[in-house]
């Protein structure tokens, strides 16, 4: 499987590389962890629903200007995925992506997503010239929010109970990092 997994970037612990079929095992052992999905729109997953993602995120990824990066986040020293990460052009005429990450719990609280977050950060802003990397968070979320701040976003707006997930409207804060100065 090596060999055709295309690495997309690189941190002193991860690999943050593009899925594939045989990652759903792995991707099933935290998208259905109800304590994993709680602040996510999507989930717990049943099977097809993973099959149904990745299917979903190999045609993103044949779309030409590709505009979304979903991507394994594997650890080195275990040579196993551990979590997903993405990164989804959301205004490509205002340079503007949004970033989000999840992890398998039992490798939470190792600094994991915060070096995932800031490798996606640099990567929007280095190799797809971004100018904008934004976020939302729940503020129940704290975990979450802090990867965000540790990744260089700063908090920017509060919304209150815009969005209903779950049967429940949802507060977010805002989040987000420039790469030019404003
Ligand atoms: C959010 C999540 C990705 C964090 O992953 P992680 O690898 O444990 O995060 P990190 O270890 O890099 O950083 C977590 C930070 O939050 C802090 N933190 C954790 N729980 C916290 C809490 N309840 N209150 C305040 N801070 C908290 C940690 O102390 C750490 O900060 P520090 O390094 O300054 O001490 C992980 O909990 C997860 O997968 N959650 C479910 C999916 C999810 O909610 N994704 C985000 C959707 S917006």
């Amino acid at each position: 499987m090596g060999a055709f997994i295309q690495v997309v970037c690189e941190t002193p612990r991860l690999v943050l590389r593009e899925l594939a079929d045989a990652d759903l095992a792995a991707i099933q052992a935290y998208a259905t962890d109800p304590a994993v999905v709680e602040f996510l729109p999507w989930g717990p997953n049943t099977h097809e629903d993973t099959r149904r993602f990745l299917s979903d995120v190999m045609a993103a990824r044949a779309a030409t200007p590709r505009q979304q990066w979903d991507l394994g986040i594997v650890l080195r020293s275990e040579q196993r995925l551990i979590g997903g990460c993405r990164l989804h052009v959301t205004d490509a005429v205002a340079g503007e992506a949004d970033v989000g990450y999840v992890l398998t719990r039992r490798y939470w609280g190792q600094g994991v997503a915060s070096e995932a977050a800031r490798a996606l950060v640099g990567f929007a802003f280095t190799r797809l010239g971004a100018r904008r990397v934004w976020a939302v968070c729940e503020p129940a979320n704290a975990a979450s929010a802090r990867v965000l701040e540790k990744a260089g976003l700063r908090r920017e707006r509060f919304l209150r109970a815009h969005r209903l997930m779950k049967g429940r409207w949802r507060d977010s804060y805002v989040y987000a990092c420039y790469n030019e100065p404003r």
